[in-house]
């Protein structure tokens, strides 16, 4: 399996996933303004992975702290991490990953400054493994839900490239593979940034998974047909009450699903549940720039003075979502409370 995040002597190596699928570099960063720059400018992204790189981001931000003192290094994380939260907006895996190293970061404070960045590095490495362990477990959680539907669409990358390992969305695909349970994916290509086009279709055919490239306005014809079964994704945040943020055009997938009778499904790690927001309202929507939409394949596809709007996410109310698959189990509706009894 491709390994889109790694750590190695001090150095996080990112997979540069704007230059997929035609090259295939690694970034070495050991900076944190460029850890800033790989998260904002999307050469890592999907919600896990953008946690994961700012867990090590953190380490990154410790090493750079030259003091001896752990207050000074702890003080230097908490203005890099305030800093690395303003990367992304919409997921929240980013903030959660840098609260969780803070908080790690403010227990170790005793010890002596080395074994505190060893320890601090142990923590960063516990987030990469735990989610490349929820990822296999919300794979395996898919299957039972799943049943008998082979058809299935995807929306955006919810892969191994938006995770550590497996993916969210895509988990189902490859641990089906393993069981010799072959599916039929969809991938929907994802304008503007052609995540399914670019990222899924090419890590499922080169883990030898049937995947189908279809243009976004393709799906809802697919499922009159009814040569779609079901609807997996991953996402970006989920409220307390199950409203859920994805990436842009999941909310139209949704409501096709909805008026086809198809279930609908998210599938995440528990880190992407942002219990403190009761609905997708509170949800900041990330606008990026225009020129993801104005300009294809190096080429701009409308007249310069046009208006363009970019939202990069839209958020699915929880009415439209069958069920939530998580690493700890299935989360049915009513999600406000069973939300909860997983937190
Ligand atoms: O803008 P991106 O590519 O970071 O958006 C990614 C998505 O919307 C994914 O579906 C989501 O982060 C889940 S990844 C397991």
């Amino acid at each position: 399996m491709i390994e889109p995040i790694k750590f190695e002597d001090g150095k996080l190596i990112l997979l540069d996933q704007r230059k997929l699928p035609f090259e295939e570099v690694y970034l070495e960063i050991n900076t944190i303004d460029k850890v800033y720059e790989a998260i904002a400018d999307m050469a890592v992204r999907g919600a896990p992975a953008i946690g994961v790189t700012a867990a090590y981001g953190m380490v990154i931000s410790a090493l750079e702290c030259k003091s001896d003192c752990c207050e000074d290094i702890l003080a230097r994380m908490k203005k890099d991490g305030d800093f690395l939260k303003k990367a992304r907006p919409t997921a929240v895996n980013l903030s959660w990953a840098i609260d969780r190293m803070n908080q790690r970061a403010a227990i170790l404070k005793a010890k002596d400054p080395i074994l505190f960045k060893w320890d601090i590095l142990a923590e960063a490495i516990k987030i990469h493994e735990e989610d490349a362990s929820a990822n296999r477990m919300i794979g395996e959680n898919a299957l039972v839900v799943l049943g008998g539907k082979r058809k299935i669409l995807t929306h955006c990358n919810a892969g191994i490239l938006a995770t550590t390992s497996y993916g969210t969305a895509t988990a189902v695909f490859y641990v089906g593979k393993e069981r010799g349970i072959e599916f039929k994916v969809f991938a929907d290509e994802t304008r503007p940034r052609l995540q399914g086009a670019r990222l899924t279709a090419y890590e499922l055919f080169q883990n030898g998974i049937d995947v189908t490239v279809i243009s976004d306005t393709a799906a809802a014809h697919l499922m009159s047909t009814g040569e779609i079964e079901a609807v997996i994704t991953g996402c970006d945040r989920v409220a307390a009450n199950g409203d859920t943020a994805n990436k842009i055009g999941t909310l139209s997938v949704a409501i096709a699903a909805a008026y086809h009778n198809i279930p609908m499904y998210i599938a995440c790690p528990l880190s992407t549940v942002d219990y403190s927001i009761s609905s997708g309202k509170d949800i900041v929507i990330e606008e990026r720039d225009s020129s993801e939409v104005e300009i294809i394949c190096d080429k701009r596809v409308l007249p310069e003075g046009i208006k363009v709007r970019n939202p990069a996410f839209d958020v699915t109310p929880a009415e439209l979502i069958t069920a939530i698959i998580t690493e700890k189990g299935v989360v049915y509706p009513p999600y406000e409370n069973n939300l909860r009894i997983l937190e």
